[in-house]
């Protein structure tokens, strides 16, 4: 039987989470934000009111429709205020440690039909599953950054996750507004898979023929088409992310194009991440 969802919990609320909240909100769902501190989730709540308010400015969305989907988001620091959801989407530090010590707070706090889904890019969702009494109610739900402009989720089935579960999963990508896609639990699910090295190859470009980010960006927006070009995208995405995601891809695969490149190494250590910290192969 199809599970109905109505209230969306969405723990940790960085730029990924809060994304996923805009648009548990935006959907119409009850939506209970989980941070470690209240004020960081306060924060998050400036940050969706702030992308909602452009809408309305812009016309894209009517102020009715603003008010009532602020006033749906209720905030927390505890995970036990997420026991009414149907499910719960976690988008918190990609630690395994981490993520297990989260899941099994989730899994003593919740009900029973709830399913619990990751965001995880770099991590094994079987692996996060397996500190559960209850494995086959974890998936994944990966989104792009930023969640609420990016189309895609990708639906991961781990290897005990429950048919149902699977798919009530990807039904409410498809109520987010997103093209979801099915996906098995195998190192970068499909668009990392394929976007984590061909981005470690633009950074090696850079050194091998010693563009400028500006040139190598306008070459693959106008000669590619890519929407914005790589340099940027990293800063977008951030080099602690990104190196996170490639370090884990080159473990589990051994593709030397997979290692994160020196380069980015050298911004991660030196604190340039991109744009959260206003500076990376640009200044903000
Ligand atoms: N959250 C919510 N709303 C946002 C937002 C955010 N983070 N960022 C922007 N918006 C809203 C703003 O209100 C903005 O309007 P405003 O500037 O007038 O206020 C509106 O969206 C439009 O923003 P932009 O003008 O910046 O939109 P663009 O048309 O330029 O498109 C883009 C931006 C969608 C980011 C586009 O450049 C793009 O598709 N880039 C590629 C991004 C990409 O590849 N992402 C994937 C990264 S990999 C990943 O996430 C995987 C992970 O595992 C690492």
């Amino acid at each position: 039987m199809a599970r109905e969802i109505h209230t969306v919990g969405v723990v940790g609320l960085g730029a990924m989470g809060s994304g996923i909240a805009q648009l548990a909100l935006e959907a119409g769902f009850d939506t209970i934000g989980r941070e470690v501190e209240i004020g960081r989730a306060e924060a998050a709540r400036d940050r969706i009111a702030h992308f909602l308010t452009r809408k309305v400015e812009k016309g894209t969305l009517e102020q009715s429709a603003h008010d009532d989907a602020v006033a749906r988001l209720r905030l927390t620091a505890d995970v036990a205020d997420l026991a009414g959801c149907d499910i719960v989407i976690e988008a918190a530090f990609e630690d395994l440690a981490v993520k297990h010590a989260l899941f099994r707070e989730l899994e003593a706090a919740v009900g029973e039909d709830t399913i619990l889904a990751t965001n995880t890019s770099a991590l094994s969702v079987t692996a996060i599953a397996s500190a559960l009494r209850h494995p086959e109610r974890v998936c994944g739900m990966h989104f792009f950054n930023p969640a609420p402009l990016m189309p895609l989720v990708e639906i991961v089935r781990a290897e005990r996750t429950a048919e149902d579960v699977f798919e009530a999963a990807f039904a409410l990508g498809s109520k987010l507004g997103k093209t979801p896609i099915r996906c098995t639990d195998t190192p970068g699910f499909v668009v990392n898979r394929v976007l984590i090295p061909l981005l470690n190859d633009c950074v090696r470009v850079l050194d091998e023929t010693g563009v400028t980010p500006e040139d190598l960006d306008a070459g693959m927006k106008y000669g590619a088409g890519w929407p914005m070009g790589p340099c940027a995208l990293l800063d977008l995405v951030g080099a602690d992310v990104h190196v996170h995601a490639s370090e884990a891809l080159y473990e589990k695969l051994r593709e030397p194009r997979m290692a994160p490149p020196a380069r980015l190494v050298r911004m991660l250590q030196a604190g340039k991440l991109g744009r959260k910290t206003g500076e990376g192969f640009y200044t903000y």
